[in-house]
C-alpha cells in the first residue's frame, strides 16, 4: 500500500502535495478521452427529480458543502442547503417536497452522518453518498456513492479530501447540468479547469518556504487570528480557520468580511493576525480591499492571499487564477500549508493534534 510518510516530517504535508495528482486522478475517472463525464446515471436523474439539494456532513466536509454549493445551484439549477450531521440527527428543519440528500464523509463513518441517512432511509429520501472509502457505512446505506479516489488520508486534519470532494461535486453538477440543457454547464470544461487547477496548486506548493516565511513569526506565539473573505472566499475562510484552529490550537475565525463591521471588528487589536483572502470575484474583491484597510487602521498584522488577476503591489501570497467554480480548491492550498507550518513551529504533532480523532464513530 501507499500509506508510507516517505521522506516526508508528517502525513499532511504529503497529503498537501497529493493534491494535484488527485485533480488529475479524478478527471480520468470521471471523464472520458473527450471530456465527457462518465456518471452512473441513475444519480442524474435523482438528482433532476428532487427539488432541493441537502449536504449533510461535518467538520472539514462541511466546508467542502459550502464550497461546492455555488457550483451546483449555478449548474443544477436547483437550491442548495447546508445541514451540520449533529444538528439534524436531532433537529430536522423542514425539508422541501422532493428532497435528495448528498452525504460528504471523508470516512464514510462518521455517526453523526450516519444518524441523518439512517433518518432519510426512513422518510424515503433519495441519497448519494460522497466518500473516501469504499465499502464504508454511509456508502452501503446511501442510494449511490461516488468516490474520492484520494488514497488514504492518515493526518487527522483533512485536506486532499477537502479538495476532492469540490471536484467531484463539479462532475456530478457538470453531468446534471448537461442532462438539463444548462447552458453554463456545456461552457464549463470541468477537466480542463480541473487541470488548470492541478497546476495553480503546484505553483503554490512550489513557493512553500515563502509562504513559511510570511507565517512563522505572524503565528508563533498569538492566542488568536482571523481569516476574512467574501463569497467563495469565506467559504474558504471557514476552512482555513478550522484547519489552523485544529492543528495548531490559535483560536481562529472564519469572517464574511462584509460582517466585520457588524461586530467582530471590535476584536481587533495591534498586531492581530488577519489573513485575507481574495479571489478574482471583481464583485467582491475591491469590497474585502476596503475590509484589510479597516483592519490595518486599527493595527491589525494582515497577510493577503489573492488570485493573481485580483493582486496588487504588495500583495503577500499570490496564487494563479483557475475558474471561479473551483476558486475554494486553489484558494485553500496556502491555507493548509500556513496551518502546517504554524503547528510545525510551535513544536506539535501535526499529524495527530490533542483531542481529535479522524473520524468520530460517536454521536
Ligand atoms: C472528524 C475529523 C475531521 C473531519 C470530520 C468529518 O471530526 O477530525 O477532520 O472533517 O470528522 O469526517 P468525515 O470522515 O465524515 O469527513
Amino acid at each position: 500500500s501507499d500509506i508510507g510518510k516517505g521522506t516526508y516530517p508528517f502525513y499532511m504535508l504529503k497529503e498537501i502535495d497529493e493534491q494535484p495528482a488527485v485533480m488529475r486522478k479524478l478527471s480520468q475517472i470521471y471523464a472520458d478521452e473527450t471530456g465527457k463525464v462518465v456518471m452512473d446515471d441513475a444519480i442524474i436523474q435523482a438528482l433532476i427529480k428532487a427539488d432541493r439539494i441537502y449536504i449533510i456532513a461535518a467538520g472539514t466536509s462541511y466546508n467542502a458543502g459550502y464550497a461546492s454549493k455555488y457550483l451546483l445551484e449555478e449548474l443544477v439549477e436547483k437550491p442548495v442547503e447546508l445541514g451540520i450531521a449533529s444538528e439534524w440527527g436531532y433537529n430536522m428543519p423542514r425539508l422541501s417536497e422532493k428532497p435528495f440528500f448528498i452525504f460528504l464523509s471523508q470516512s464514510g463513518e462518521t455517526a453523526d452522518s450516519r444518524q441523518v441517512l439512517v433518518k432519510a432511509n426512513e422518510l424515503g429520501i433519495p441519497s448519494l453518498t460522497v466518500t473516501n472509502v469504499p465499502g464504508s457505512t454511509l456508502s452501503r446505506e446511501a442510494n449511490f456513492t461516488l468516490l474520492l479516489h484520494a488514497g488514504p488520508e492518515i493526518a487527522v486534519a483533512s485536506t486532499k479530501a477537502y479538495t476532492a470532494q469540490i471536484a467531484v461535486l463539479a462532475f456530478l453538477a457538470k453531468a446534471t447540468g448537461t442532462a438539463i440543457a444548462n447552458k453554463k454547464a456545456a461552457n464549463f470544461d470541468v477537466v480542463h479547469e480541473l487541470s488548470l487547477v492541478a497546476q495553480s496548486i503546484e505553483a503554490t506548493l512550489s513557493e512553500k518556504a515563502l509562504i513559511e516565511s510570511k507565517v512563522t513569526g505572524l503565528l508563533a506565539t498569538t492566542r488568536n487570528a482571523f481569516y476574512i473573505g467574501r463569497g467563495q472566499d469565506y467559504y474558504v475562510a471557514m476552512e482555513a480557520s478550522l484547519k489552523l484552529k485544529e492543528i495548531s490550537y490559535i483560536q481562529c475565525e472564519g469572517f464574511a468580511a462584509g460582517e466585520l463591521k457588524h461586530g467582530t471588528i471590535a476584536l481587533i487589536e495591534e498586531n492581530t493576525p488577519v489573513l485575507a483572502l481574495i479571489s478574482n470575484n471583481p464583485k467582491v474583491a475591491s469590497h474585502t480591499r476596503g475590509n484589510v484597510s479597516e483592519v490595518v487602521a486599527r493595527g491589525a498584522n494582515v497577510v493577503t492571499i489573492v488570485e493573481q488577476d485580483a493582486a496588487i503591489e504588495g500583495d503577500d501570497i499570490v496564487i494563479n487564477n483557475v475558474h471561479p467554480y473551483l476558486s475554494s480548491i486553489s484558494m485553500v492550498i496556502p491555507t493548509q500549508l500556513i496551518a502546517y507550518y504554524a503547528s510545525l513551529h510551535r513544536g506539535l504533532d501535526v499529524d495527530k493534534p490533542r483531542n481529535l480523532a479522524k473520524s468520530v464513530t460517536v454521536e
